[in-house]
């Protein structure tokens, strides 16, 4: 029993959404809404809220997974909620019927799947710019839970969906945030806590969009505190946003005072090779060579001696390199100067090669809050952290 509950909890991607930040998400919904759509509906914690607020209004979910459809129907009158797949034609049929929703809320699994051909017609439409879903393919289940989603609220309808906050800060989806910003009218986007959801870390974004041409040519980011309430925002233009959406990242260049980004010097100005590691760490043990690891830093200070150079190959950093980590958890805000020998490094290492005469500069930035913030600011990646190059490389450096 335990064993499928977690199995379940994976593969559906079964983490459920507090009742104060579905009350929180409800309340932007328009006053006249007389119609909802959640599709990956879970206990209903959503629909309770939704029917809260709205007694009268038509609400519509969807859950696949028998347990949670049973406590849904609990809490929201049992013929709200259908049990099957949001994404089979079966089911789309039905909502077809009840179409087109006022509103479509919810908190989509993250997970894999293979996709139907309505459900990537239903991505291609509504995000066209997409172009790389591969067909018989594992496919990303939010995306598809959000384009379905699209195509059955009406125009000017409202939006509210909980995404993982890769979506709006990674460069892979670039071309899906162009879509959103210029096809819809995008209201707000705001990072949730990152102990939102009971017994899992995870970083997620609220998204408020309508679906309309935009109106206005900016957009509103934010950040959600526990309590469900909007503890700051501020306003980025389309082409800040199709970039990224993250509210930390702005956050930060405010914070830091680099409102000036033309004349800012950065790591990319002063750097004159930077590789990532070949090799994983148990591609290295298994054949029994010497390497350096995320967990090799240093914990006190920022030099490493590799001594004698033993036999290296492959990507490896000699005197005067700098490493950082590019994958972890505690380790990310490393950093360490080689003084003496050499050393293969793993896969989750970056080798920075400084430009002659920099190696002091990208060392102490790094070190200072400026480069703590930022590689804090800029760790990406649902649960398991890591930093991208292009990140990196627009480190600010102090000089
Ligand atoms: C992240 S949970 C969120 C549940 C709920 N919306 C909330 O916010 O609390 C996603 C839900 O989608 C359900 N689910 C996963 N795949 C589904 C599918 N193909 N059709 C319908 N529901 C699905 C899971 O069982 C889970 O209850």
């Amino acid at each position: 029993m335990r064993t499928s509950y977690v199995s379940n909890r994976q593969k559906l991607g079964q983490f459920f959404t507090p009742e104060r930040i579905t009350d929180f998400i409800i309340s932007f919904l328009d006053a006249d809404t007389t119609s909802i759509l959640e599709l990956g509906c879970g206990e209903g914690t959503f629909g309770k809220s939704a029917l809260s607020r709205f007694p009268n209004m038509n609400y519509v979910g969807v859950e696949l997974d028998r347990k949670w459809h049973k406590l849904a129907i609990g809490k929201i009158p049992e013929k709200s909620v259908l049990l099957g797949d949001a994404l089979s034609m079966r089911t789309f049929r039905k909502l077809q019927h009840c179409a087109p929703f006022s509103a479509a809320i919810g908190n989509p699994p993250y997970t894999r799947h293979i996709l139907n051909s309505n459900s990537l017609s239903q991505i291609y439409r509504a995000f066209p710019s997409i172009r790389t879903i591969p067909i018989n393919k594992l496919s990303r289940l939010d995306l598809a839970f959000l384009a379905a989603s699209l195509s059955l609220i009406q125009r000017g309808g409202v939006l509210a969906f909980i995404l993982p906050k890769t979506f709006f800060s990674d460069p892979g989806f670039r071309m899906f945030r162009q879509d959103l910003v210029k096809r819809y009218q995008c209201d707000f986007v705001a990072e949730l806590d990152s102990a939102t959801f009971e017994g899992i870390e995870v970083d997620t974004t609220f998204l408020l969009l309508r679906n309309q041409a935009p109106t206005i040519n900016n957009v509103r980011l934010g950040k959600v505190n526990l309590e469900g309430e909007v503890v700051a925002d501020l306003s980025v233009s389309f082409s800040s946003a199709i970039d990224r959406m993250d509210f930390s990242h702005y956050k930060l260049l405010q914070e830091l005072n680099l409102a000036d980004e033309s004349s800012m010097l950065r790591l990319a100005d002063v750097v004159q090779d930077f590789q990532r590691g070949s090799l994983s760490k148990i591609e290295f043990v298994k054949m029994g060579r010497e390497h350096f690891h995320t967990t090799d830093f240093p914990s006190d200070f920022d030099e490493i001696d590799f001594g004698d150079a033993s036999e290296i190959s492959g990507v490896h950093a000699r005197a005067g390199d700098i490493l950082v980590p590019r994958v972890g958890s505690r380790c990310l805000l490393r950093q360490a100067i080689v003084q003496r020998g050499g050393r293969s490094i793993t896969d989750c290492i970056y080798r920075i090669r400084p430009n002659e005469g920099f190696a002091e500069t990208i060392l102490q930035s790094l070190q200072h809050e400026i480069g703590q913030r930022w590689r804090q600011a800029h760790a990406r990646g649902t649960c398991a952290k890591y930093l991208t190059v292009t990140d990196i490389m627009q480190m600010p450096l102090i000089t």
